[in-house]
This record gives structure tokens, C-alpha cells and sequence, in this order.
């Protein structure tokens, strides 16, 4: 069967092909980033005619098909969905939420009131930084576009329909277990080394740090508590995104690994934990870049636990 994935890759794909050969270079300095395709643009808008996905669908955060496009479902993921998931402020969930009409002004849609209110930086509210230009642009690209929905899912549905609790990997039934015998004790303290296992952005949209396009922790077993560190070094963490750009990111001493500021990975993102040896791989594909929103301790949406680290 041909996987809805493949297809959104191709489609959102093809029509930037021409443009990357001949503007075949990069506009984003991150050192070890791999440009393969070299666009920047024309992948919000969805191409007429896509064929509807087979998928599943479900709200914004469950690594479902949402009808949005897959770079908005992105945005709302890692910058407003940790407000935005209830009636009151309304869901940013999935393409009904957005085409619903605004309280604020009932004459536009919540999708572009959102537009208005990231280009005056009033949403997210502050502490929390406001968007980037390129996000801004993808949103902006899809209203012009006439706000299309997107047949087409961004991600792969997980295995098993998604709802199994673990995978039958080590460690699954032992219970919860800090490995490291180490937990971070300084709170909210701004640090690459912070709250390992919390999902970074969810807390990042409400009370500030930086918007991290991908921020995770890699364990040793797929059940830490919050807060424990993680793997130790040396690990990466490899990503590679809907033009196969790929971004390298070295695990720290809490276990934690991030994208650095200029790095702008477009979803859907393609994920390993690499020791240099052994890989460990996520079969899926995902729009958020909040790893830990899925790999909790117990694993939600699906995910069996953790993200772990090859080898024994
Ligand atoms: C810290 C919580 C928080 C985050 C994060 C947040 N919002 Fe909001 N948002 C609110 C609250 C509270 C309101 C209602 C009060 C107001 O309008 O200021 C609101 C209102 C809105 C409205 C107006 C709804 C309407 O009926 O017109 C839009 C649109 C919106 N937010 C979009 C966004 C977008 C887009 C993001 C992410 C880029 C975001 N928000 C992130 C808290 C948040
Ligand atoms: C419970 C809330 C919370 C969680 C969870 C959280 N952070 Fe933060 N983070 C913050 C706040 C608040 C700041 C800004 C305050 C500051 O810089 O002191 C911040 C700042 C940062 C900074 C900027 C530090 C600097 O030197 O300016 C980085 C990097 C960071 N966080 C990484 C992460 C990573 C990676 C994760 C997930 C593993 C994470 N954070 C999880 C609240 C959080
Ligand atoms: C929407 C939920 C979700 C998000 C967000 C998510 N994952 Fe996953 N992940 C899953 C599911 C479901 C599985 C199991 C099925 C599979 O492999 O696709 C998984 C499996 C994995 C695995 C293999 C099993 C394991 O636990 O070690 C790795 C490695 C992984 N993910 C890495 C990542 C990284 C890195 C990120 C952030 C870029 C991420 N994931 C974000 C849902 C998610």
C-alpha cells in the first residue's frame, strides 16, 4: 500500500524542484545542516487535486491528520496548542477550529484573526518569544492560498492504530526508573540542561525560553520520571525534514537535545537516535518538534515510552 506520507512528500515537493536548481543554495547558517533541496517557499500551499488520505484524522498534537497544511500544523503545535486546545481561548486543533468564526471580530475566521495577531506579535502572549518571519510566511502563504484544507495527512499513522501502551522493549513493566540517578533541581532556570523529559515548547509557549523547532531528551530505558538526566553523551539525535534537510543535534549532559536559533527544519520530520554505531529510528513521521509532548513517561499518542538510546 502506498503510505499517505510518501504521496504529501511528493506533491508538496515537486513543484520546488525547478526552483532549487537553480537557486540551489541555503539561506539558513546553521553549521551542520545538510541542504539537499534548498527551497524555502511553496510547500504551504496544497496542489488542487490531491488525492484525500486514508488516514486517520484527530486533533493537533496526536500525530493525526488535522486538514491543515503540514508547516501550519507545525506552528500551532510548537507555539500555540498549550493554550489553544480547549473551548476557552477556542481550539487551534485542526482545519474546522481554524475556519470557525473569530469572537473578536465574528467578520474573519480564527485562521486569520491568528494571522493578524502573530504579525503584531500580540499571540503567543508575552513571556513567551513571539513567531519567526518564515512561520508568519508559511501561515501568511496559506490564507492568501484561500485557506485550502489538506486532504492529505502530514504523518504516518502510528503502528497499531496507536493507542498500545509500550512496545515490548526492556524496561516496559519495571516501572518508572532514573537510570542516571541525577535530576535537574535548578526549575525554570533558562538552560540547554533543563527540565529533561518535560515537553520543552509546551512550556516555552506559556511562561517564555526560546521556540525550539525540535527540543527532546534521549533516556537509557523507555521509563524515566521528569526531570531525571538522560543519556550521556556521545549521542545525536538526526532529523530529517519534508526537503531532506538534515539537522544534527549532539546530546547534552541532561540528555537534552535542540535545534539551534536559524535552524528551520519543515515538517513532516523523520527522526534517529544514532551512538555512531547503532541507530535507533521512529517508523513515523511527525509534525511537532516537541518530542517530549508524545514520549513521556508512559508514552502518549501512541509512543512507546521515551525516546531510547540504541545499543544495551
Ligand atoms: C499562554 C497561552 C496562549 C498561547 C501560547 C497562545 N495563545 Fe492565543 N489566546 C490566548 C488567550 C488567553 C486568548 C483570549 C484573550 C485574547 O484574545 O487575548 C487568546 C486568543 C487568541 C485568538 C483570538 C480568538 C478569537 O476568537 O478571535 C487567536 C486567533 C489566537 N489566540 C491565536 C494564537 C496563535 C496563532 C498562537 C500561537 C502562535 C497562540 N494564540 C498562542 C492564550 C494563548
Ligand atoms: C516548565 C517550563 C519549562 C520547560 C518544561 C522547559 N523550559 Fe526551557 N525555559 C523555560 C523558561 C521560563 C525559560 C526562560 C527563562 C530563562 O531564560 O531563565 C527557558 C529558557 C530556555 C533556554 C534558553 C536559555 C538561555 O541561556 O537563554 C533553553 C536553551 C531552553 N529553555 C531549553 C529547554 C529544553 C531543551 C527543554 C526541554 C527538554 C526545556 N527548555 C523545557 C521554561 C521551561
Ligand atoms: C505526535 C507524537 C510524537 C512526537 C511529537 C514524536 N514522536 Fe517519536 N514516536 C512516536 C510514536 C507513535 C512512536 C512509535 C511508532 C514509530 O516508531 O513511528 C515513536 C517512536 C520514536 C522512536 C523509536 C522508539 C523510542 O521510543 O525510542 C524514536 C527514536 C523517536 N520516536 C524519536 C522522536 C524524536 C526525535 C521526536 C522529535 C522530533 C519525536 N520522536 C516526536 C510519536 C511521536
Amino acid at each position: 500500500m502506498e503510505s499517505p506520507v510518501r504521496h504529501a512528500f511528493l506533491l508538496l515537493t515537486l513543484p520546488a524542484l525547478a526552483v532549487a536548481v537553480i537557486a540551489a543554495c541555503s539561506d539558513e547558517p546553521s553549521s551542520d545542516s545538510e541542504d539537499v533541496t534548498g527551497d524555502d517557499a511553496g510547500s504551504t500551499v496544497i496542489p488542487p487535486g490531491s488525492e484525500p488520505s486514508s488516514g486517520p484524522s484527530g486533533p493537533a498534537g496526536s500525530g493525526l491528520a488535522t486538514g491543515l497544511p503540514c508547516d501550519v500544523q507545525g506552528i500551532l503545535e510548537n507555539r500555540c496548542i498549550a493554550c489553544h486546545s480547549t473551548d476557552d481561548p477556542p481550539p487551534l486543533l485542526d482545519y474546522d477550529d481554524l475556519k470557525a468564526p473569530s469572537k473578536k471580530d465574528p467578520k474573519k475566521t480564527i485562521a486569520e484573526v491568528a494571522l493578524d495577531e502573530m504579525r503584531a506579535k500580540t499571540m503567543p502572549p508575552t513571556p513567551a518569544v513571539p513567531p519567526e518571519d518564515d512561520e508568519i510566511a508559511s501561515f501568511e502563504e496559506w490564507i492568501e492560498a484561500g485557506a485550502p484544507k489538506n486532504p492529505i495527512a502530514c504523518t504516518d499513522p502510528p503502528p497499531d492504530g496507536g493507542a498500545k501502551d509500550g512496545g515490548g522493549d526492556a524496561g516496559v513493566d519495571a516501572g518508572p526508573k532514573c537510570t542516571s540517578g541525577t535530576f535537574w533541581t535548578r526549575g525554570n532556570d533558562g538552560s540547554q540542561l533543563m527540565n529533561p523529559g518535560e515537553a520543552c515548547n509546551a512550556c516555552h509557549q506559556q511562561q517564555g525560553g526560546p521556540n525550539l523547532r525540535i527540543g527532546g531528551t534521549v533516556y537509557p530505558t523507555l521509563r524515566e520520571p521528569d526531570d531525571c538526566n538522560g543519556s550521556a553523551p556521545p549521542l545525536r539525535v538526526v532529523v530529517t525534514d519534508s526537503r531532506n534537510r538534515v539537522y544534527n543535534m549532539q546530546v547534552n549532559a541532561a540528555g537534552n537535545f535542540l535545534t539551534r536559533n536559524g535552524d528551520r527544519p519543515r515538517p513532516p520530520l523523520r527522526a534517529v537516535v544514532t551512538n555512531g554505531q547503532q541507530t535507533r529510528a521512529m517508523v513515523g513521521t511527525v509534525t511537532s518538534g516537541d518530542c517530549n509532548s508524545c514520549h513521556t513517561v508512559n508514552g502518549t499518542n501512541g509512543a512507546p515510552g521515551r525516546i531510547m538510546a540504541p545499543g544495551p
